[in-house]
C-alpha cells in the first residue's frame, strides 16, 4: 500500500482551493472597534424581524420547514413572483455551491470576472472543475470579454452585479446580450446581493431575465440591506428544472427555523429597507467626495462600500493605510485576493464611523479632509 492511501485524500484539486478568508474583526488594544469590512448595515435588522426571531425561540425542539413555505412566500409576495421559482439557502453562498454542484463536474470551466467574488472560485474548483478568470474593464464586468472566453467546456457564468469588491454594475441591456451570446446550456447566474441599493434606472436584479429564460438564475441575500448576516438567508429565484435539480441534493433542512421567521418578517418591513437604503445612498456619495477630496481615488460605488484605491508611494500604500485606520478602530477590508494590492474597501458605516474614516484619512494623506 503507498503512503498516499494510508490516510483520507480529498479528490484532485480540494487542496488547491484558498480557503475563504473574512473581513478582519478585530483591533488589538483599540477601545471603540468599527468593522467596516464586511458590508454589513449599520442599520441592523427590522425590530420586527428581531420580534420574530426571538419568538422562533419557543419550538427549538421543532425541526424547521423543510422547505421554508413562510419565507418563499413572504419574497414571492413582496416581489411578484410565483413562490414555486424560489428556493432558499443558508446565506445566497449555499446556493452558488449548490449552483456549481449541480452543474459542474471534472473537465467542465465555469466563467468567472477578474475581480468577481471569491466564493465563486471557490466553488467551481470545490466541484472539480477548472475557474476561467476574464478581465474587466475599468473595474466593470465586461460581457465582450465573458463570451469571447466560452468554450465546449463552458457550463456556468458567475457574475455579481454590483460586483464586489468593486460597487461597479452593468445595465439590464448588457445582461440580455451576455444571456443572448451564451450557449442555451450554459447557466448564467446574476449574483445581486447588493441590488436594493442601486438607484439607477438602466438596472435590473434580473427578475425579467430569469423569468423569460431557461438558463439564468438570481441570488439574493438578507445579509446586507435586511441586517440578517448572522442568522444566514438567501434566496435564489430561477427556472422550475434548475430549482428542481438543486431541491434533490440540498439539506433537507438547510433553512433553520428561526431564520426563516426572521426573513419573513424583514422583507415585509420594507419602509424599514427604504430607510436603509436611504442612509447608504447619502453616504456613499459624502465617503466618495470626501475621500476623493483627501486626494484618493475611488471607484464609483451603487452598492453599500467603496473601493478606495492609495498612491503607490511609501507610506501611503493601502497596507500603511489598513495599519493606520485598525489603530484608530476603523476596520477595512484588504482586497489582494481580489486583484486590488493597492486599495481598501469600505463598507458604509453608522454616521461616526464614517465621519472618523473621512477624518483619519485625510491625516493620513497629510491633508485636511
Ligand atoms: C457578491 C456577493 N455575493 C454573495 C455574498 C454572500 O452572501 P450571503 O451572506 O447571503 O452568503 C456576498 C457577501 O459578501 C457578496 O458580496
Amino acid at each position: 500500500m503507498s503512503v498516499e492511501m494510508m490516510k483520507p485524500v480529498p479528490r484532485p484539486g480540494i487542496l488547491d482551493i484558498a480557503a475563504y478568508v473574512p473581513g478582519k474583526e478585530h483591533a488589538p488594544g483599540v477601545a471603540r472597534v468599527y468593522k467596516l469590512s464586511s458590508n454589513e448595515t449599520p442599520l441592523g435588522a427590522s425590530p420586527k424581524a428581531i420580534e420574530a426571531f426571538k419568538a422562533a425561540a419557543g419550538n427549538l425542539e421543532r425541526y424547521p420547514d423543510g422547505q421554508a413555505h413562510e419565507l418563499r412566500e413572504a419574497i414571492a409576495s413582496v416581489h411578484g413572483l410565483n413562490p414555486a421559482n424560489i428556493l432558499c439557502g443558508n446565506g445566497s453562498d449555499e446556493l452558488l455551491g449548490l449552483l456549481c454542484h449541480v452543474y459542474l463536474g471534472a473537465g467542465d470551466e465555469g466563467i468567472i470576472t477578474e475581480h468577481g467574488f471569491l466564493v465563486y472560485k471557490i466553488q467551481i474548483m470545490g466541484a472539480g472543475a477548472t475557474p476561467v478568470v476574464v478581465k474587466e474593464k475599468d473595474h466593470t464586468v465586461d460581457v465582450d470579454a465573458i463570451l469571447a472566453a466560452v468554450t465546449d467546456k463552458t457550463k456556468i457564468v458567475f457574475i455579481a452585479n454590483p460586483g464586489n469588491p468593486t460597487g461597479t454594475y452593468i445595465p439590464v441591456t448588457e445582461i440580455r446580450r451576455l444571456q443572448a451570446g451564451l450557449p442555451k446550456h450554459v447557466v448564467l447566474v446574476l449574483d445581486a446581493a447588493y441590488a436594493e441599493y442601486v438607484r439607477r434606472n438602466d438596472y435590473e436584479a434580473g427578475i425579467e431575465v430569469v423569468s423569460s429564460n431557461a438558463n439564468v438564475v438570481m441570488t439574493r441575500t438578507f445579509s446586507k440591506v435586511y441586517g440578517l448576516a448572522a442568522l444566514r438567508v438567501g434566496w435564489m429565484y430561477a427556472p422550475a428544472e434548475i430549482i428542481d435539480a438543486l431541491n434533490r441534493v440540498r439539506g433537507p433542512f438547510n433553512m433553520n427555523a428561526p431564520a426563516i421567521a426572521a426573513g419573513a418578517a424583514a422583507i415585509r418591513d420594507q419602509p424599514f429597507v427604504q430607510q436603509a437604503v436611504s442612509f447608504n445612498q447619502m453616504w456613499i456619495e459624502k465617503l466618495t467626495s470626501a475621500l476623493e477630496g483627501v486626494g484618493l481615488k475611488v471607484t464609483p460605488s451603487v452598492a453599500n462600500f467603496v473601493l478606495i484605491h492609495f498612491p503607490d508611494t511609501d507610506g501611503r500604500r493601502a497596507a500603511d493605510a489598513d495599519e493606520f485606520l485598525t489603530s484608530r478602530g476603523y476596520i477595512l477590508r484588504a482586497v489582494r485576493g481580489y486583484g486590488f494590492p493597492n486599495s481598501l474597501r469600505m463598507s458604509v458605516g453608522p454616521e461616526e464611523a464614517n465621519r472618523g474614516v473621512i477624518e483619519a484619512l485625510g491625516e493620513f494623506m497629510g491633508r485636511k479632509a
